[in-house]
């Protein structure tokens, strides 16, 4: 009986020692520590916060081009990140996101009109309500800076 227990106590004692000794060598936590190190070596330079950090990714990316930035995260599921109208949330939509290369499009339309689009959404212009309105997220300098980000596209 003595014996079975001290037994049992040993291989106990050996399994924490191996589970111990893997933890160390476990080489994931590096993955992650690179993965870090690789995301910070490709940020654009910037300045640290007030408090001498490093600010997130979006406060980088909105400080290179805040239209750019509200674009990516509003419009680019639809529209697509080039403005295409193949973003990923495109594919069930009937009508398509609008593609903004479409110089037909970009002639018949005023800028007041695609303004109004963005902050109102299709329903008040008898487009698709899939268009959502974004007026009350968007300041109009936001909605503006979209405008001439959307004719930008229709130049080329
Ligand atoms: C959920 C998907 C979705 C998102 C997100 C979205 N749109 Fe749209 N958008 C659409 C669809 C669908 C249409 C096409 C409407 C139609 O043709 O009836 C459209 C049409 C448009 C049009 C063209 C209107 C016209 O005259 O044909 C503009 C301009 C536009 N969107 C701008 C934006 C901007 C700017 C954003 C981001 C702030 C945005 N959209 C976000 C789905 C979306």
């Amino acid at each position: 009986m003595r014996s079975r227990i001290t037994a049992v106590a040993l291989m106990s004692g050996l399994l924490i020692l191996t589970v111990g000794c893997m933890e160390q060598y476990d080489p994931r936590r590096f993955w992650k520590q690179t993965k870090d190190e690789r995301e910070l070596a490709h940020r654009p330079l910037q300045k640290l916060t007030a408090k001498g950090e490093i600010p997130p990714m979006e406060a980088a990316v909105a400080e290179v081009d805040p239209v750019f930035a509200k674009y990516a995260t509003m419009c680019a599921s639809c529209h697509g990140e080039d403005g295409k109208g193949n973003g990923a949330a495109s594919g069930g939509l009937v009508p398509k996101p609008r593609n903004f290369h479409d110089t037909a499009w970009q002639a018949k339309v005023d800028d007041a009109h695609i303004a109004g689009v963005i902050s109102k959404g299709g329903t008040p212009y008898g487009l698709s309500g899939s268009m959502p309105p974004w007026g009350a997220v968007l300041s109009q300098e936001e909605i503006e800076g979209l405008v001439k980000k959307i004719r930008l596209w229709g130049k080329k």
